[in-house]
């Protein structure tokens, strides 16, 4: 199945994979780690091929034989590593068998066709990885049109993020803007525009998410600045009935997109 067997973690391919554990890395050369065989099959059955793919040894599955001659057909490398190697690659000491190195893929806003699905999440500033990658999952489950990245967010790509979407990073659409950019794109908006906010007055169950419904979420520190807030048709809260003073912020997406599609 595999080209050929590399022990050695000074193999510059090696090296090369474990480099895209820096965001510096992942944004010179536009690729990113998905790993396990699960999310390998993702990304081949959504049309996504590994550029390069890694297995071990003791690695032997229809599917790992269908995504290396993938692979190697597009003129990837397929390269059987040991154990170690995964280990580094994956930092962790039980990784998985299989790890594939696939291009990031960005769209830009203008390409946005709202008409179809009822809901998109834009974020505005999301700092932490797992809420990012848990948020793409939950939009790919929801059946969201896409996930918006407004202004500095943490990585989609990164490591952690894509074990967080557990595959789901293949299926939604991401696209990135400003918030210059995002305040003047949001004018053409054909549907709904709901921010989140904890001093907002409107329950979110009592707001009008007119489809297609954009999903306005703040960061995990600040929350919704004002600028932001004032571009939503509406802001709503989820209230809080406990000591908690807010929810997390993937949770509440989540309990935001399915508002928003019921
Ligand atoms: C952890 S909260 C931010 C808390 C921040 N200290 C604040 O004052 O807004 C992160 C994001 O999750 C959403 N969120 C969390 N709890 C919420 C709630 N009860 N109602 C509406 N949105 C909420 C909002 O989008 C918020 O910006």
């Amino acid at each position: 199945m595999s080209s050929r067997t590399v022990t050695s973690l000074s193999n510059p391919t090696v090296k090369a994979v474990r480099a895209l554990h820096l965001r510096k890395e992942r944004d010179e050369s536009g690729l990113f780690i998905a790993e396990g065989l699960k999310a390998v099959t993702e990304g081949l059955e959504t049309g996504h091929t590994p550029t390069i793919l890694l297995h071990g040894a003791e690695a032997a599955h229809p599917l790992l034989a269908k995504a290396a001659a993938a692979t190697l057909g597009a003129n990837g490398e397929v390269i059987e590593v040991t154990q170690d190697i995964l280990a580094k690659v994956s930092r962790r000491d039980n990784p998985q068998a299989v790890v594939g190195v696939f291009r990031q893929v960005f769209a830009p806003l203008e390409t946005i066709q709202p008409q179809a699905p009822g809901c998109w999440v834009a974020l505005h500033r999301v700092r932490d990885p797992g809420n990012l990658g848990t948020i793409v999952r939950t939009a790919d489950a929801a059946g969201c049109g896409g996930v918006i990245l407004v202004g500095e967010c943490c990585d989609p790509y990164s490591v952690e993020a894509v074990r967080a979407t557990m595959g789901s990073i293949f299926a939604v659409p991401l696209y990135k803007a400003s918030e210059a950019e995002f305040a003047a794109w949001r004018n053409g908006w054909p549907g709904s525009v709901v921010g989140t906010l904890l001093s907002a007055g409107t329950d979110y169950r009592a707001a009008d998410y007119a489809h297609p419904a954009l999903i306005l979420m703040g960061n995990e520190q600040q929350g919704l600045p004002p600028q932001m807030a004032e571009l939503c048709d509406v802001n709503v809260k989820i209230p809080m009935h406990g000591r908690a003073d807010s929810l997390n912020l993937a949770v509440a997406t989540g309990v935001m997109i399915y508002a928003a599609l019921a």
